[in-house]
């Protein structure tokens, strides 16, 4: 644990809820896996420079490279929960935070991923254990090497706008954005954002369901934040939870 970096993250939180403790490591496997196992409360982070074993949705590994900003953030469960608005809450807190910090406009692959000149910058999680979520938040923000296997999906805020920032000063802008957003608990007044930065909207999308893959074209989001798709000229809903999409 670096005390220093726990300063800094301190320092720059406008937080009452997130913050109040911080578990702050240089190297981790995972600060989802971290929270699972801990007996951790609402409003504790875990804060990593770098993960051995970072998790993406659907079992697939995030890469977390030194130079990026890895954290989770503990939010409680209430009867009216739905994990679905709480990662769509916490993509548009993380491309808000990045877009003032970096002056760009991020864009939002529907739901838990942000893009910038078409590459993957970011990752959500948003995972639930016991009566606590867990979001846990990747940004590629100064790595500089990915695998062959991923480096024309993914890279970092550092090789597309040439800027060198501070991670952990983007990680509380971030963090200060998820605290307002959650205690607001509203999609409503996002609708627009969220609509204006969808990279999927319009387009032709594979769903990869349980069921199988088809093509559909995205639609609209519904106000709860699900993607209103048509498939031969059926309309339905796609509901957070199995669904991947290929664009
Ligand atoms: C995805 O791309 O499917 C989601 C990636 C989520 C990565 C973050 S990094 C912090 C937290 N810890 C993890 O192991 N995963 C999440």
């Amino acid at each position: 644990m670096t005390s220093f970096n726990k300063f800094i993250i301190k320092k720059h939180l406008k937080t009452s809820v997130f913050g109040k403790n911080i578990y702050y490591f240089k190297s981790i496997d995972s600060t989802n896996s971290f929270a699972k196992e801990s007996p951790l409360k609402k409003g504790d982070l875990v804060i990593a420079e770098n993960q051995t074993c970072g998790r993406g949705r659907k079992g697939k590994s995030f890469i977390s490279n030194k130079g990026g900003i890895y954290f989770s953030a503990i939010w409680e469960t209430e009867e009216n929960f739905d994990a679905g608005v709480i990662t769509t809450l916490s993509a548009i807190a993380t491309a808000k935070a990045i877009d003032k910090i970096y002056g760009i406009e991020t864009k939002i692959k529907w739901v838990n991923d942000i893009y910038y000149m078409h590459k993957k910058i970011c990752g959500i999680l948003c995972e639930k254990s016991e009566d606590k979520i867990i979001i846990g938040i990747g940004v590629n923000v100064n790595s500089q090497k990915f695998p062959e296997d991923i480096k024309n999906i993914a890279d970092s805020l550092l090789n597309l706008t040439h800027k060198r920032l501070n991670p952990q000063k983007l990680c509380t802008e971030i963090i200060n954005n998820l605290e307002k957003l959650l205690m607001e608990n509203s999609l409503s007044e996002h609708m627009d954002f969220l609509k204006n930065r969808s990279i999927v909207l319009g387009r032709e999308i594979k769903v990869l369901s349980p069921k199988g893959e088809y093509f559909a074209t995205a639609l609209d989001i519904s106000s709860s934040g699900e993607l209103i798709i048509e498939s031969n000229g059926e309309k339905s809903i796609l509901g957070f939870g199995e669904i991947s999409l290929k664009i």
